[in-house]
């Protein structure tokens, strides 16, 4: 059994996503405990009702020093075993010093098709660009934001019609089943990092074309054709 940690800073649906994945019999992994950054995070109360430990480790009691507060996040993934790190919605960056430490045992969760749309605001700057297709990214990570290997992505079709809370809710379904598919695939030893790529023992073949609008597919009848 992998033993997961899970750094949270608001909801955790998808901190809740791994715990009803962890609850399977058959899932390869355990989660260790749940620790935020902000005593206020709503996910917390999640945690507990499953029985899970749960930490706050405040970076306002740390001032500006990054590094304590990481040091001390760090010592308490250590001291409950943790060997890989889940970030799930958590709002603070981390430092080459934190990110090397766990190098390919650090994982994030983005809902955007990266390397687009980085950082803050993903889905009103996916409506706002006009792409057709947006989804979610699962990546180790790296000392750069929202950058580093990655695991698994989903897509989801954009609507012309979509507003950002829309398009967020598509996207949070899909990020509720690859983070812990990309749990899973890690702790079965299927997950490989070969030149800052991943590569995926036995990944099976994705679909090959998705259309979107529909009437872009070479199958759909044009009005002018008929
Ligand atoms: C999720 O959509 C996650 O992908 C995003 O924050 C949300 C957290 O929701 N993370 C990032 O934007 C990281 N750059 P949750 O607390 O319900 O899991």
């Amino acid at each position: 059994m992998l033993k997961i940690g899970i750094l949270i800073s608001g909801r955790g649906s998808n901190m809740q996503a791994l715990i009803d994945a962890a609850r399977q019999k058959d899932f390869p992994a355990q989660i260790a405990c749940v620790i935020a950054n902000d005593p206020d995070a709503k996910g917390l109360e999640r945690a507990q009702a499953a029985n899970i430990p749960t930490s706050v480790i405040n970076h306002k009691d740390f001032g500006k020093d990054r590094q304590k507060f990481e040091q001390v996040l760090d010592a308490k993934l250590v001291e409950a075993g943790v060997q890989l790190v889940c970030l799930a919605g958590f709002m603070r960056l981390l430092t080459p010093w934190f990110v090397d430490r766990w190098r390919d045992r650090l994982i994030n969760i983005h809902p955007s098709l990266l390397p687009a749309f980085p950082g803050l605001h993903t889905h009103q700057a996916a409506i706002d660009y006009g792409v057709k297709f947006a989804g979610c990214t699962v990546h180790f990570v790296r000392a750069e934001m929202d950058h580093g290997p990655i695991i698994i992505q989903a897509a989801v079709p954009v609507l012309s019609d979509d507003t950002a809370d829309a398009l967020a809710a598509r996207i949070l379904e899909a990020e509720h089943k690859i983070y812990p598919q990309a749990v899973r695939l890690i702790a079965e030893n299927r997950v490989n990092v070969m030149d800052e790529r991943v590569f995926i023992t036995n990944a099976g073949a994705p679909p090959q074309i998705a259309y979107n609008p529909a009437d872009g597919s070479p199958l759909a009848k044009s009005a002018a054709a008929q």
